[in-house]
């Protein structure tokens, strides 16, 4: 879809990348630029840059990049479309829609009100007759009323087609319901209640839209404990956090594994409790909750596949800054059971008091070495030392030197400098990664958004140099205009890029990223044309190092023609000249 360039520059003037980039990043000023940790791959020292001038970002550890909108896509997971529409939103900048946009919008507009009817259903179901058993199940997990009021929990009567009956009276069609996810498709083409003889935990957004559901079985019929919504026109499962749109505002989060332990601890007065729904945290989520958050407590099972989805979750808070905490608890297996068994209170006692993830992994560390004997000493000391060098504040890392020290009787002293010996190595690592990428970029050895460069690497760097100054300067068009076409072209990539530039300089436009994003893929493609365009080591226009572009692309290009002419069958000579005869249709823009 195109957008129109009105649309484009309203969101550029509105919507000014720091801006929308320290939604997501701490942004950190630096000169003219921004930099923080890089949302796009894990690093401890900052790489990731906003240039303000540029209205661009570049990682230089990772080389992602691009404008405003490819943060977005990349960040949101979004099409290019729904990125500027996202933006557009915020900024108040009203779109026009084409016709297929406005029947994606139909559809989604159409299953949120289905799915409310859906959950009005399931509720009401579950209050009346035909809800017995799940108020029975309900009731025996001790749950009280108002808490399914609150959650607007219900049944999924055990029929298969309930609920599809009720939403065909209220005007819904099959293939609405299976957007939805709340019907199926059967082998003889009718349709059936995706949830059957379930108790229904609606899904809702922050906005307060249900989105999605998740049904957990009541009977033991079905083998599969919970069916939750897969991702529909209206829901992203790794975007979406359970009960976020009640624990917003709440003064702790407490990031639990289920949907039960997420009501029953809201039940128990921690209104802050969340959960994913029916899949691992992603990054996604990490820092939507970080947006709300500035701390978090981990309350998964206390199983070892809890343990390990913590540490797992652990990592994908890191890079958001968030405070991380973990409850490390004995004597039930989730927080429900921990609730029932020893009350509000205790578990209260053990949120205010839970420790830092630090403090939880010395715990593990601690527990799987054998401190009696000096070389479970030595990997206990190793570890730990690799644990607090990452942390941040110089305070934190003395007081647990210091536990280290009292647990192993190493003198404090040695592990504060081995901690400092890892954190220098570690900035070291970090920088030299940098430079080997600059590197690699620049000899396209591993340029996945141009694979054509590393074999025609002369050719390639012509024609970046030429795409890089017609960016920066357009009048740079009439001496590249009056020397070469796209024909010229060596790399497909650097083609399309020339092209997409002449598009918007022919219409008498200064090009910007923004211009890129509809044609070229937010991660690979937009990154590389980002350092093309950014390349810190040249002046931004120099008409003899251009002049010098041109005469060795053309050179380059000769060389290469003849080189496949020798290696030609006769019919391919003969396709060739006749499509020479026919003149440079292949430059011509379509
Ligand atoms: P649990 O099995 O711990 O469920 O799975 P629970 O929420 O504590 O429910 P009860 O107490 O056993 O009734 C934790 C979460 O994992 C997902 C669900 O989101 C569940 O809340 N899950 C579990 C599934 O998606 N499918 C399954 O089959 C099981
Ligand atoms: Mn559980």
């Amino acid at each position: 879809m195109r957008i129109s360039d009105d649309v484009l520059r309203s969101i550029k003037e509105r919507c000014p990348i720091e801006e929308t980039i320290s939604r997501y990043v701490t942004l950190k000023p630096n000169g003219s630029r921004f930099t923080g940790l890089c949302p796009f791959h894990s690093e401890k020292t900052p790489s990731f840059t906003v240039f303000t001038d540029t209205q661009s970002f570049y990682c230089f550890g990772c080389g992602a990049g691009g404008d405003v909108i490819t943060f977005v896509m990349r960040e949101e997971s979004l099409e290019y479309p729904e990125a500027v529409k996202l933006l557009a939103d915020r900024a108040g900048v009203r779109l026009e829609h084409n016709e297929e946009e406005e029947k994606a919008m139909r559809l989604r507009s159409r299953v949120l009100a289905m799915n409310k009817e859906a959950a009005r259903f399931f509720h009401d179901t579950l209050v009346s007759e035909a809800g017995k058993r799940g108020m029975d199940y309900l009731r025996a997990r001790g749950l009280k009323k108002s808490t399914i009021t609150h959650f607007g929990i219900g049944y999924a009567p055990d029929s298969w087609d309930a609920l599809t009956n009720h939403l065909k009276s209220k005007g819904y069609s099959e293939s609405e319901m299976i957007a939805g996810f709340l019907a199926s498709k059967g082998k003889n083409g009718g349709c059936y209640d995706t949830f059957r003889d379930r108790v229904i935990f609606p899904i809702i957004d922050i906005t307060g839209r249900v989105v999605a559901f998740g049904g957990r079985r009541v009977g033991d019929k079905d083998p599969r404990k919970y069916i939750n919504s897969s991702n529909t026109p209206v829901y992203r499962k790794g975007q979406t956090v359970f009960a976020l749109n009640f624990a917003k505002g709440a003064d702790k989060l407490v990031l639990t594994e289920g949907y039960l332990d997420t009501v029953s601890l809201h039940e128990a007065g921690f209104t802050g409790a969340v959960a994913t729904c029916g899949t691992a945290i992603t990054s996604e989520q990490a820092r939507l909750l970080a947006r709300y958050f500035d701390e978090v407590t981990i309350a998964y099972d206390s199983d070892d596949a809890g343990r390990t989805a913590t540490s797992k979750a652990i990592e994908l808070f890191k890079p958001t800054g968030i405070s991380i905490n973990v409850l490390d608890y004995k004597g039930a297996k989730d927080p429900d059971e921990f609730i029932r068994r020893y009350g509000a209170d205790a578990f209260g006692a053990l949120l205010y008091d839970s420790g830092s993830y630090v403090d939880y992994r010395l715990e593990l560390l601690k527990r799987d070495n054998d401190l009696t004997k000096p070389d479970g000493k030595v990997r206990f000391v190793n570890a730990a030392v690799e644990l607090v060098a990452a942390e941040d504040s110089a305070l934190k890392r003395e007081v647990y030197a210091s536990q280290v020290a009292e647990l192993t009787g190493v003198d404090v002293k040695t592990v504060l400098g081995e901690i400092d010996r890892l954190r220098k190595r570690e900035g070291a690592r970090e920088r030299k990664n940098e430079q080997r990428q600059r590197i690699r970029a620049s000899f396209g050895s591993d340029d996945k958004a141009n694979p054509e460069k590393r074999n025609n690497l002369r050719a390639a760097r012509a024609e970046e140099e030429i795409v890089r100054c017609l960016f920066a300067n357009p009048s740079a068009y009439d001496i590249i205009k009056a020397e070469l076409t796209d024909s010229d072209f060596v790399t497909e990539f650097n083609r399309r890029i020339f092209d997409c530039i002449v598009g918007v300089v022919s219409d008498g436009k200064a090009p910007a990223l923004a211009d890129f994003n509809a044609d070229f893929d937010p991660v690979r493609e937009m990154s590389a044309i980002t350092r093309i365009m950014l390349d810190a080591d040249k002046e931004p226009f120099d008409a003899a190092a251009l002049k010098k572009a041109i005469s060795a692309l053309k050179a380059e290009k000769g060389r290469l023609t003849r080189d496949n002419i020798k290696e030609m069958s006769p019919e391919e000579l003969k396709a060739y000249i006749s499509g020479l005869k026919k003149g440079g249709a292949s430059s011509q823009k379509e």
